[in-house]
């Protein structure tokens, strides 16, 4: 294995021997989530029926130019299996996500799955879920400020930005990211966080992952819940 994206793409296609023959497939968001839908795009492009529920734009748009066939947003989706990435992953295969920006789709898709596959390189794992990456939140724009000075009870908030411009969301939203350190009850945060009126949704993915593909140089580790 020579980069982090040798090891990405190991995960993704080790997930493929996790799908059912044929039927709905959840598809996340990211950078190894896009190595996952290229292959599904082959297994398609094979003669095998497969349908997928994206979970951003970005997703959708790489689907459709591989012909995988979409279900519409609207729901509601019986979907056999979701795999996704993320930021990242704790002992308990508790998560972290949102580094895209897509958590809200993300968990909405993942909640209507009847299991949930994330495909991760071996950097992302850590002992406490925050050692590594701050929580993204997705939050209205309205009274943002607002919303962050309730956030910042609970860690330093950072309103997500690129070339100074703030970041939005499919939706239309704003994501502040919580700088919070190593969180020591990710559930009891999560709940709180839900409590802060303008909060659509949390990159805290508690209880949510089945199983645990990560990919390192000594191969491909499954962890399942
Ligand atoms: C998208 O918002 C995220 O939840 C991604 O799934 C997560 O950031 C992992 O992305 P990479 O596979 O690009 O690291």
């Amino acid at each position: 294995m020579t980069s982090i994206d040798d090891a990405k793409r190991t995960a993704a296609r080790a997930a493929l021997a996790e799908l059912p023959e044929a039927g709905v497939i959840g598809l996340g968001t990211g950078s190894t989530t896009r190595f996952f839908i290229d292959a599904l795009g082959e297994l398609v492009a094979s003669g095998r029926h497969y349908t997928g529920v994206p979970t951003s734009e970005a997703s959708r748009a790489q689907a459709t130019a591989l012909g995988i066939p979409l279900l519409g947003d609207e729901g509601p989706w019986d979907i056999a299996v979701t795999v996704d990435g993320a930021d990242e992953v704790d002992d308990a295969l508790n998560l972290i996500k949102g580094g895209g920006g897509a958590q809200t789709r993300e968990k909405i898709v993942s909640y209507s799955s009847r299991r949930t596959i994330i495909i991760v390189d071996g950097t992302k794992l850590s002992k406490q879920l925050g050692e590594k990456w701050a929580v993204p939140i997705e939050v209205l724009a309205f009274a943002h400020r607002a919303t962050a000075a309730h956030l910042a009870k609970h860690g330093t908030p950072k309103l997500r930005e690129k070339a100074s411009v703030p970041v939005r969301t499919d939706a239309g939203n704003l994501i502040y990211d919580l700088h919070c350190g190593p969180i020591a009850d990710p559930r009891a945060l999560d709940r709180v966080l839900h409590e802060v009126p303008g909060v659509v949704e949390t990159g805290l993915f508690i209880g949510r992952a089945d199983l645990v593909l990560v990919a390192s140089e000594d191969g491909v580790k499954r962890r399942a819940r």
